[in-house]
């Protein structure tokens, strides 16, 4: 029996609205939300509604489009001040994943080479820019499961953090995208995911969707990955991004450079799963990347009755950055790059 697969995002053009799976209530309730305005979308991103590098990105785009297709006809000038003040509002939801400006990008592109068109073909475009941008995310995570399935063997015992699952993506995801794949193929994987405290992406999730598709999946603590690796139960780390540097420094969720860090200490290949439009030229290394901080009563209130902290000081940073030096491989749908990463990257490009 097939299950019904989950769409993060999807185009409602009769209603403008872009319909999202709202994912911060799963695993209790699979529900969809119509979200029309630009607010809406905003906040739907902001609050983890829909998240996932990818899926943020498709979703600003069908935000963009949908503003773009409010706009006045009356001349490119006032139609495009009005599409700019969206993508700007879209831009300021969350810092980190740099899809979500890849994609808005695109759209403005699309945009400015159109403006001698009358208006309603721009927005004609932009509305095929969209649904192109959320389509080739579709190719591109089949062509990462392949890459990714083809360094793994049958049997073998893989460990993931967060969650770069279909749900977060378009389909198959990024690093649970060999996962689904293998599942598929019969290889029988044995996937230990991590919680990734506070949000529980990995609990809520990756478990959730690993489950759901048959793998055999076991769910542990952050805490708990080094004694999984030091008993021999790992041989391979997939994880996604949320950006990746010029030098192959990686943003994901926090928690993942630890998980590099055990990764390495115990000589297990550590991978990197994610399309190029995560991979960002513009930023020389992980040092520059804009890391998000979140509201520190995640971890204090957060999925709990009462309060299981004093009104002690908090951090909650919600990336961190993984040292390219830590990374056997970046999985992307071009092929696998290797160290060094400043080269390699960039040949993805030529
Ligand atoms: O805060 P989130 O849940 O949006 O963070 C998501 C991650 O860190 C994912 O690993 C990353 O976006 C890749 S999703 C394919």
């Amino acid at each position: 029996m097939s299950l019904e697969p989950l769409i993060p995002n999807r185009l409602d053009d009769e209603n403008s609205a872009l319909v999202i799976l709202d994912q911060t209530l799963l695993p209790n309730q699979v529900r969809y939300v119509s979200l029309r305005t630009n607010e809406e979308i905003c906040s739907a991103i902001r609050t983890l509604q829909v998240r996932g590098a990818p899926a943020i990105g498709i979703a600003a785009a069908y935000g963009a489009y949908l503003g773009a297709k409010a706009a006045p006809e009356s001349g490119f000038e006032a139609f495009y001040a009005h599409f700019r003040t969206d993508c700007d509002r879209l831009a300021a939801s969350r810092p980190t994943a740099v899809n979500l400006f890849w994609a808005l990008r695109r759209m403005d592109r699309k945009a400015l080479s159109m403006k001698d068109c009358p208006v309603p073909a721009i927005k004609a475009a932009l509305r095929e820019e969209a649904l192109a941008i959320h389509r080739e995310d579709e190719e591109r995570n089949k062509a990462i499961s392949e890459y990714g399935l083809s360094l793994l063997k049958p049997g073998q015992g893989l460990l993931t953090h967060c969650n770069a699952g279909p749900i977060a993506t378009s389909s198959y995801g990024t690093a649970l995208g060999p996962i689904l794949l293998g599942q598929e193929r019969g290889f029988g994987f044995r996937v230990f995911a991590d919680e990734t405290r506070p949000l529980l992406q990995g609990a809520r999730l990756t478990a959730f969707e690993l489950h759901r598709a048959g793998v055999d999946v076991t769910l542990i603590c952050d805490n708990m990955a080094s004694m999984v690796m030091k008993n021999g139960w790992v041989q391979a780390c997939l994880v996604g991004c949320d950006r990746v540097a010029a030098n192959g420094d990686t943003a994901n969720k926090i928690g993942t450079s630890g998980v590099a860090i055990l990764a390495h200490h115990y000589g297990i290949p550590f991978y990197v799963l994610g399309p190029t439009s995560t991979i960002d030229p513009d930023t020389p290394t992980g040092e520059d990347i804009p890391i998000e901080q979140r509201d520190p009563e995640e971890i204090r209130s957060l999925w709990y009755e009462k309060p299981m902290a004093p009104a002690c000081k908090l951090f909650n940073p919600a990336f961190d950055v993984t040292d390219h030096r830590l990374i056997s491989g970046i999985i992307t749908e071009k092929g696998i790059a290797r160290p060094p990463y400043t080269q390699s990257l960039q040949k993805l490009f030529e």
